[in-house]
């Protein structure tokens, strides 16, 4: 495993940005997997700034929710393409994202694991990581070897993106969320983590027993994993060591 420790969040992104544009660089049809929530923006962001090919990319997204309508703002259809598709110039039509509001989602949850496996695997897996130590939405007690399906949201999670809608209650409270089985069948995973928030549980899923009340600790189970950490994230990775990056961000 390899841990890039660098100032803030700014800088996860441009490292994590740089690895993407490498792999992007030497496989220009790549498929890269992309994740929501606020840890991988500042990797949209640099990743937009490389003078990259990125029309043959394609992209599988980790996750969605169950029953919002089409065009909600919040669904990770719209979060993808506005923070990735439209940022990155990508084709709309080489980005997946699972069918939150299909009839039947847990037939949409096999069809999209199947449509990854088709596609012929992920390359590169960007994940972030919930206070619980959720990966997509893998929830405490989810299966190491899940695939992709329906799930509930724990209370936790929907407490914490709550801050992206009216209210809580507006929260949805099941999702289709790629397995940690199948995110460990990516030929990579690279983890943005950012906040001391996160320094816990990030040593907990790192260091910690491999278990389903860690979702993230499935990262120890996959031979090729990156983690790029701000210092905040990193207190309390004294086990492992550690690669310091100072980097220059455009807001340094
Ligand atoms: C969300 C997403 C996850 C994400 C996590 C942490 O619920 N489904 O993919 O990693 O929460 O989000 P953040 O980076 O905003 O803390």
């Amino acid at each position: 495993m390899e841990i890039y420790v660098v100032p803030d969040a700014p800088a996860t992104g441009v490292v994590a940005a740089g690895i993407l544009a490498a792999v992007v660089r030497s496989k220009p049809n790549a498929i890269l997997g992309v994740a929501t929530g606020s840890s991988p923006i500042p990797v949209y962001e640099a990743l937009a700034a490389h003078d990259l090919d990125m029309s043959q990319l394609r992209t599988f997204a980790l996750d969605e929710y169950v029953g919002l309508p089409a065009g909600h703002p919040q669904s990770y259809a719209e979060v993808v393409r506005r923070e990735v598709t439209e940022r990155l110039g990508l084709d709309p039509a080489r980005v997946a994202v699972p069918d939150g509001g299909a009839g039947d989602p847990h037939e949409a949850a096999v069809n999209y694991d199947s449509a990854i496996r088709e596609a012929g695997g992920i390359d590169v897996q960007l994940l972030g990581i919930g206070h619980n130590g959720h990966i997509a939405f893998n929830e405490p007690g989810s299966e190491l070897d899940s695939r992709t399906r329906v799930e509930v949201l724990a209370d936790r999670t929907r407490q914490a993106n709550a801050r992206y809608f009216r209210s809580l209650d507006d929260v949805p409270t099941r999702c289709i969320t790629q397995g940690l089985g199948t995110i460990l069948e990516a030929r990579q995973l690279l983890m943005v983590v950012r906040g001391a928030d996160k320094a816990e549980v990030l040593a907990a899923a790192l260091s910690g027993p491999v278990s389903p009340e860690c979702p993230g600790s499935v990262l120890q189970l996959h031979p090729h994993v990156t983690v790029v950490a701000d210092q905040a994230a990193a207190t309390h990775l004294d086990a492992f060591r550690q690669v310091t990056l100072q980097v220059a961000t455009p807001s340094a």
